[in-house]
């Protein structure tokens, strides 16, 4: 069975695999192993959840059923002990040739399988068997740890002089590649892979791929203004952790773009109800389509113009980051918003909460603290998670 590298947030990498193995017969795809670390060294470290499966599934189908994986690699070889850059030399050269050369059929598999509409025009305009002229590889790294003795450029480079030791006829390409080989480096391990991610919605700046998920978020950006939604994966991991019910509503009081109710719409169409909204009338201008297919509008979330008791569950990623003004003012809306949501909440109701700079905050806020002011939510569990290279928590709340 070919081996793969699932890539995930960080501290959600178990609850991930665990998915992968729900969607999954064994027989068809089986969890090798699971590398799930955060802490404060995998601050700036994109994507530290790893998952190693072998599969028969097909790649499609795959990526299909794991909307919540940020990226698949088809997997070279991982590296449980590293102390120098020649380890990545090393781990390459006993790979082999024609180990290298397997993992690059199930890459052009890939690109030949046959995609359901409307992901296929997304994925088969890279990952093409070149017809003429060499092969074109790019390598990268990812890295995030201390006191390496080496850079990521070292192992970049590394990586690259080594696939053209192997393969003299392959040309090195960091624009126009077919190949991308990514080393995901924390502290003594290495996870290496080829993408297969499709290169058109590789950020060629940044070294983790952007995802091409249909529907892939309806992220804005311009000379004058930039919004930027959450992944579909990230998405996609918070509707699972809500676990959500046919016939429950779920709303999203501060939903930005609207990629969570989007995500939601795409996994249970009509049998959830998702709604949302945004204080922002630029977003609310942006994300017209998204709006009339989602629900989505514009609203004040310390005020929702909803009934008491309509609310099944929330999932919320509130503006409590380092941008949000002052911290008197994010508690302020902070309690606020938990108030309006414990009031639309129906009796049972649940919220899940991504959360960075104010935990502490909404523990004080919250049950079990016995502050007098507390509001009526009840933590039921908190994960430490690493969002993008930044340390957050999705928090899971009970209405009391
Ligand atoms: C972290 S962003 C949400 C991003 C969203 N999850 C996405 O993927 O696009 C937080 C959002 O809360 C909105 N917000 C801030 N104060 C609000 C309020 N009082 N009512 C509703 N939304 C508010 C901001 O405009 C911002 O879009």
């Amino acid at each position: 069975m070919p081996a793969y590298i699932a890539i995930c947030i960080g501290g959600l990498a178990t609850f991930a695999a665990s998915l992968l193995q729900r969607e999954f017969s064994s027989d068809d795809l089986q969890v090798l192993r699971v590398f799930d670390e955060v802490n404060d060294q995998t601050q700036g470290h994109a994507g530290c959840g790893k998952i190693e499966v072998s599969t028969t599934v097909d790649p499609a189908t795959l990526w299909l059923k794991s909307r919540f994986i940020m990226n698949w690699l088809v997997k070279l070889t991982i590296i449980d002990s590293l102390s120098s850059v020649s380890d990545f030399h090393s781990a390459l050269t006993s790979l082999g040739s024609s180990s290298i050369s397997s993992a690059v059929t199930v890459l052009r598999l890939h690109a030949s399988t046959s995609w359901p509409e409307p992901i296929r025009p997304m994925v088969t305009s890279s990952h093409q068997s070149p017809s003429s002229g060499p092969t074109l590889y790019r390598a990268s790294c990812v890295r995030s740890g201390t006191s390496h003795p080496f850079t990521s450029l070292d192992v970049s480079r590394t990586l690259g002089s080594t696939l053209g030791e192997i393969f003299p006829e392959w040309k090195a390409s960091m624009k126009e590649y077919e190949i991308r080989v990514i080393a995901y480096v924390l502290n003594s391990s290495a996870w290496i892979g080829m993408s297969l991610n499709n290169r058109d919605y590789q950020r060629n700046k940044g070294n983790l791929d952007s995802e091409f998920r249909y529907p892939h978020g309806i992220n804005v950006k311009t000379e004058t203004t930039s919004k930027i939604g959450l992944r579909p994966s990230t998405c996609a991991l918070l509707i699972e952790l809500a676990d959500l019910k046919s016939g429950e509503i779920v709303c999203d009081p501060t939903s930005g773009m609207g990629s969570i109710c989007i995500e939601g719409r795409y996994k249970f169409g009509d049998e959830v109800a998702f709604l949302g909204g945004d204080i922002d009338k630029e977003i609310n201008e942006l994300r017209m389509v998204a709006a009339v297919e989602c629900g989505l509008t514009l609203w004040d979330c310390t005020r929702l113009p909803l009934r008491d008791g309509l609310i099944d569950v929330w999932i919320c990623d509130p503006p409590f980051g380092v941008h949000c003004g002052k911290t008197k003012d994010a508690i302020t809306l902070l309690k606020h918003l938990l108030r309006e949501c414990r009031r639309c909440s129906a009796e049972g109701g649940r919220m899940i909460m991504l959360i960075a700079h104010r935990i502490k905050e909404l523990r004080r806020l919250t049950f079990p603290n016995e502050h007098v002011h507390a509001v009526r939510w009840r933590i039921v569990k908190e994960r430490k998670i690493n969002l993008g290279g930044m340390l957050a928590y999705i928090v899971e709340m009970a209405a009391v």
